[in-house]
């Protein structure tokens, strides 16, 4: 993904609806995908065209919503052929039906194709997901439960209803699932593999935060950013990811074990606690280097000047190092000046298998961006690579630690 490309440029994303409540959420996901760079189509059964209408799925979507199996020929959609469930169902990358109700579960469990939407699921040869949203007592259903278990063995994609507030008015299992579920599950489908299946990959991201008193602490730029998009890229190639994260504003990535840390100290504790049963350790977080001498019980009063004694906070690479073995380590390292030197530095003192230097001087690297440019060190080598999305940093990073492992 080059800077500044959405990540779904070019995918190809058709959408199934059918009559539900949850039918207004899934305005905003084809917006959202479309904001992307996917190109969505739609199709809408009758009974979801009752509950939002096609032209505002038109409207987002930018394209003609199909309704009908045998569309009349002297409508606007002039441009339709006599096969077009066959060609709709030929378009797509993924086909996700979301919401799904009882109805076409049944229906697609049941081989039956009665209207376009089941038609269509029936010819189309690609990934097709389904995002579960129904009353609580149709959820529970055996005869429902039962189809949904025939779908998964067919290998349909399911993503699972969510207990909360039913449209019905009351708690019960049946919502349709998060956005970012219904979203990881595309990307999944859309960019994941297995090439890391087995395989335990922690990564160590974000900030720390050293507090000197009940209300203030030391802190530095680091979004958590770069250490999110490793452990998302990791879960999607299938590895089992432990992600120990310092205070972000980010949201947890799914499939995706956290552990929140808060200070130096406590991601020291946290990587210690968690490194033997993993097989990779790649150190993203921007731990602080100094963490104040002591700690005020109470508010530190305002006044003229305030000097702060810092002590040295343990190095979480040397602590571990003895435990490393076989496992590949990986550390990121910014410097501002003799970057290279500073890195391969390092890269020895440590006994890392490669390092990351980010360039922060580059515009569009570091702290709190999107993209990153980076150098990537081992002992023989030195690559210089372009500016790039943080993602696609997280993919070469795992691409050289496919090759050690
Ligand atoms: C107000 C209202 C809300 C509904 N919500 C759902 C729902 O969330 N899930 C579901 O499976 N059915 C729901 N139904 C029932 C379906 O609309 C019904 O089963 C319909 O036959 C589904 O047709 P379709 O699969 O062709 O869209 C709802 C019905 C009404 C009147």
């Amino acid at each position: 993904m080059l800077p500044g490309n959405p990540k779904y440029t070019g995918k190809k994303i058709l959408i199934g609806m059918t009559g539900g409540i949850a039918c207004y959420k899934i305005c905003e996901l084809v917006r959202s995908l479309k904001t992307n760079g996917a190109e969505v189509r739609v199709i809408m059964t009758r009974h979801a065209t009752e509950f939002i209408s096609p032209l505002t799925l038109e409207t987002l979507s930018g394209n003609k919503v199909t309704t009908e199996i045998f569309p009349s020929y002297d409508s606007a959609h002039t441009e339709i052929t006599g096969t077009h469930h066959i060609d709709t169902a030929n378009w797509p990358d993924i086909f996700l039906i979301a919401p799904a109700g009882g109805n076409i579960v049944g229906k697609i469990a049941n081989g039956i194709a009665d209207e376009i939407l089941s038609t269509v699921v029936m010819a189309c040869p690609k990934p097709i997901l389904l995002a579960l949203a129904m009353n609580d007592k149709m959820y529970l259903n055996p005869i429902v439960q039962k189809n949904i278990q025939t779908l998964r063995e067919f290998h349909f994609g399911i993503v699972d209803p969510e207990t909360g507030f039913l449209a019905e008015g009351y708690e019960g299992v049946g919502r349709l699932a998060d956005m970012e579920k219904i979203i990881w599950k595309i990307d999944k489908a859309l960019f994941g593999n297995n090439s890391l299946t087995n395989k335990k990959i922690l990564v160590t991201a974000g900030p720390t935060h050293e507090s000197f008193d009940p209300v203030r602490f030391l802190t530095n730029h680091s979004s958590g950013r770069m250490g999110y998009a490793v452990a998302k890229e990791a879960a999607l190639q299938g590895a089992g990811v432990t992600l120990i994260s310092g205070p972000t504003h980010l949201p947890p990535p799914q499939d995706v074990r956290l552990v929140p840390a808060t200070s130096a100290e406590d991601m020291a504790s946290a990587v210690n606690h968690n490194i033997s049963d993993h097989d990779v350790l790649i150190m993203t977080a921007a731990v602080a280097d100094f963490t104040p001498c002591t700690q005020e019980d109470q508010k530190i009063k305002k006044s003229d000047e305030l000097v702060l004694k810092l002590k040295k906070t343990t190095d979480i690479l040397s602590d571990v190092a003895g435990k490393k073995g076989n496992k590949i380590f990986v550390g990121f390292a910014l410097e501002t000046e003799n970057e290279i030197q500073n890195a391969q530095k390092k890269l020895r003192a440590k006994n890392l298998d490669f390092i990351v230097l980010n360039n922060p001087k580059d515009i569009g690297a570091g702290f709190n961006t999107e993209t990153n440019s980076v150098t990537i060190i081992d002992t023989n080598h030195i690559d210089r690579l372009p500016l790039m999305s943080k993602e696609d940093v997280a993919k070469i990073i795992l691409n050289r630690i496919k090759k050690l492992l």
